[in-house]
């Protein structure tokens, strides 16, 4: 492999970077294999994590008796929140704690298992909640040390939770979403079977599929990991380390997929070539990420979905007001990328060939606005909202919604560009509507 980036490395700047790549089962029915799995970890007695509408489908029944014809005990937790707040990891934990579980089976989305994640993490350590929660919200200390075995088996094709150490929650007392990043966090094995997203919404589908975009071009677009400081011998590479050949790797084949198949997914329940595609494009995504970090949208993302009042999404939960995250991402996706393309327009029309994007003819210069109309025409034909004010937000709530992001700083830093709160009121201003 050539490394371009290593001959900009110095005494002072990175020069290397670490992949933590998770373990992974990906085909047609692998979810049937979820008790050999466990056993093979040592599982005698599991918690098995889903919410209340996968807990009705035939994933959690696959998964219940596979574990059942292993021989291992299963415990079922159908109470996770989508989009999960503090008092739902801290329910989550409590039921953790008490059943004295050796290991842990998630079965659903992004807040399934990443509510998994919290539970297993607080059960194991127990500690206040913001012990663990990323800085300023949180304390940021470090997970004490290893954790039981985690099977993941996602059944959106979107969020790569299941192959990242990162749970995201909102934490309700500061109307913020904020979150947990540690190595110890990534789930031990994920088990992906693509047919599980033949059932989900069209909308489901969309917002999944977008998070999966803004993953890939995220990670792709991210600082470069020779752009940080060398780390002080004897401590760990950062989770978002940026963006480095590794992580290219696996963009780039998400990217591909993403813009092939995205539109196709969500239109027709019908195409499963589509939507099992989404689902290895998700995971590409999710090893990718999970080993550069992203940065401004999903950055801006937890204060988009954390100040809502009355936006609701069909295909979820329309109990509450809640956009879904995959949407509160790719709201601010072209205004981003249009600020973001000076710092590498090769990369930026990179992306938008890759997802299909005619740049013939087009120069450095253009990159800016050939990824924004590609990421807007993806928009289009998926029928998502296009941009924060279809979600309720006016320039009365700019203030609030750049305080809210730019205090995510572990999202912030690892972009490609500086940014202060008064860029990122810009960002957010750019983003109100789309023409
Ligand atoms: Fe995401």
């Amino acid at each position: 492999m050539s490394c371009c980036h290593a001959s900009v490395a110095d005494d002072t700047h990175e020069g290397a970077f670490t992949v933590d790549a998770a373990a992974i089962t990906f085909g047609p029915g692998v979810l049937a294999e979820a008790g050999d799995h466990a056993l093979a970890h040592g599982c005698k007695r599991v918690a098995v994590f889903t919410d209340a509408r996968v807990a009705r489908l035939e994933p959690v029944n696959v998964v219940l008796e596979s574990l059942r014809a292993a021989g291992v005990a299963a415990a079922l937790f159908d109470e996770v929140r989508v989009e999960p707040t503090d008092a739902s990891f801290a329910r989550a934990a409590e039921f953790a704690r008490e059943g004295k579980f050796d290991g842990f089976v998630s079965v659903g989305g992004g807040s399934v298992i990443d509510t998994c994640k919290a539970a297993l993490l607080y059960a194991t350590y127990p500690a206040e909640l913001l012990t663990y929660v990323n800085k300023p919200v949180g304390e940021g200390r470090s997970v004490p040390g290893p954790l039981p075995p985690h099977i993941a088996c996602p059944t959106t094709c979107g969020t790569g939770s299941e192959c990242t150490g990162i749970a995201v929650f909102d934490y309700v007392p500061l109307h913020a979403k904020t979150g947990i990043a540690s190595r110890r966090l990534r789930p031990t094995h994920a088990l992906i079977d693509p047919t599980a997203t033949r059932s989900l919404p069209a909308m489901v589908v969309a917002a999944s599929g977008f998070d999966v975009l803004c993953h890939a071009i995220e990670s792709f677009t991210a600082r470069p990991f020779t752009a940080r400081p060398k780390p002080v011998p004897g401590t760990p590479r950062p989770l978002s380390q940026g963006q480095n050949p590794w992580s290219d790797v696996g963009s780039r084949e998400a990217l591909r997929l993403g813009g092939k198949y995205l539109a196709r997914a969500v239109n027709d329940p019908s195409d499963h070539e589509a939507r099992e595609s989404l689902a290895w494009a998700a995971s590409l995504a999710g090893i990718a990420f999970g080993n550069s970090g992203v940065h401004l949208p999903h950055a801006m993302s937890y204060s988009v979905a954390g100040l809502v009042r009355d936006y609701r999404c069909d295909g979820y939960p329309a109990d509450e007001p809640m956009v879904p995250h995959g949407i509160s991402v790719v709201v601010n996706a072209p205004s981003v990328f249009r600020a973001t393309a000076s710092a590498s327009p090769a990369r930026h029309l990179e992306v938008a060939t890759l997802l299909g994007a005619d740049a013939r003819g087009a120069g450095l210069a253009d990159a800016a606005e050939v990824l924004a109309g590609a990421m807007l025409a993806l928009m289009h034909a998926a029928h998502v909202p296009l941009g924060i004010g279809a979600l309720g937000y006016g320039p009365l709530d700019l203030d609030a919604l750049a305080r809210g992001a730019i205090v995510q700083s572990r999202l912030v830093d690892n972009a490609p560009i500086v940014v202060d709160v008064a860029a990122m009121r810009s960002l957010f201003e750019s983003a109100l509507s789309y023409a």
